[in-house]
């Protein structure tokens, strides 16, 4: 059987209540570039968001759909934790806090943690970004030093950029079974087992080029999780091309486990399938891309539609209008507060979004 070759996340995909709420935080607050703005292929009359560093989209991308009718969702088996951003040093994570502070978006940090210095923001439905910079031979106190020292920052300049995804957080309740799950089913098979500084229990996994891309949190007690806005709603890996999907369906046939079958969705193709404690996993195709259907520079500034669904488009943008006049959510938000540590899990009742010195 052909050896299947993950290249690390290719998008992640949450949950919004509004989508220019949504926007308007992504684009202009993160500094990510729209990519694509259509709807969601499998509930048409709801939007589909994509956005991401618009040089490198692959391991950037995070997606959105839109369902303001969803109760605010929450972490837990079933459902990932965060998502976490890397950035090029440690003067960028501190452009990022006083840029977000000063916008009055909830931040929190920094903390050391076993694979660099992370600050935490709450997107305006409660999802948990992570910004984070490798350790470059720093300790935490010059970091806080560094955020302590108050800037004031205009714009996002090239040097603040999110780079790409570094790693998506999902809780799980058994690390042999994780392990044995990914190896046996999506050929993932480099894993480090770490107790960060915390006692916490992560498994990492690891690519070709030993660069982290996954964590799983195996907490001592996990509850269920509950998608819903603010929540992750699946993690897509990247691979090269429809062979690895067919690969891993094959595998995942073997022992009859429920799966999607390769699913086109014109700008990659898509195979979904759950892990063991019910989180949904996508393999999605790096190609074709989504130049396919508008001009790169376009990208993102009107509605597309699949070709398959171009003839719906009246009752598409009737319905999308009639969402948009019902939806309670404006900016500015009233951003949900951030656990004290919000890497935590179960999240700790102590609040504060305050410079932990
Ligand atoms: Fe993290
Ligand atoms: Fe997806």
């Amino acid at each position: 059987m052909k050896s299947v070759g993950i290249k690390g996340l290719h998008h992640v995909t949450l949950v919004t209540g509004n989508y220019q709420v949504n926007s308007t935080f992504y684009v202009e607050l993160m500094g990510l570039r729209r990519v694509k703005l259509s709807v969601n292929q499998d509930d048409v009359y709801h939007r589909h968001a994509f956005y991401a560093n618009p040089t490198s989209t692959v391991g950037s991308t995070i997606t959105f759909f839109e369902w303001p009718h969803l109760a605010r969702g929450h972490p837990g088996l079933g459902v990932p934790h965060h998502i976490a951003y890397r950035v090029r040093s440690a003067e960028s994570l501190s452009s990022w806090y006083w840029w977000l502070k000063s916008r009055s978006v909830p931040v929190a940090g920094p903390f050391e943690r076993f694979y660099g210095f992370s600050i935490y923001v709450c997107d305006p439905d409660g999802a948990i970004v992570e910004i984070v910079t490798p350790k470059d031979g720093l300790n935490l106190d010059y970091v806080k030093e560094l955020l302590n020292r108050g800037i004031e920052v205009k714009h996002i300049d090239d040097e603040m950029k999110l780079i790409a995804f570094d790693h998506a957080t999902i809780i799980g309740q058994d690390a042999e079974l994780v392990c044995r799950f990914y190896e046996k089913f999506v050929g993932v098979s480099t894993w480090e087992k770490v107790i960060d500084e915390g006692g916490r229990t992560y498994l990492v996994a690891l690519d070709d080029e030993r660069n982290a891309y996954l964590h799983y949190l195996i907490p001592n007690e996990a509850d269920y999780g509950l998608v819903g806005r603010g929540a992750i709603h699946h993690v897509a890996f990247a691979v090269d091309d429809e062979l690895d999907q067919r690969s891993i369906m094959r595998r995942l046939n073997s022992v009859n486990l429920s799966n999607s079958g390769i699913v086109d969705r014109f700008w990659f193709r898509s195979l979904y399938f759950r892990d063991p404690d019910g989180n949904l996993l996508e393999v999605a195709t790096v190609g074709p891309g989504y130049a396919v259907d508008e001009p790169w520079d376009q990208l993102g500034n009107k509605l597309v539609l699949p070709p398959w669904i171009e003839s719906m488009r009246p009752e598409i943008e009737e319905a999308l209008a009639k969402l948009d006049s019902d939806n309670p959510f404006r900016w500015p938000p009233d951003f949900p507060v951030l656990p004290e540590d919000p890497e935590v899990y179960p999240p700790s009742q102590t609040r504060s979004n305050t410079l932990n010195t």
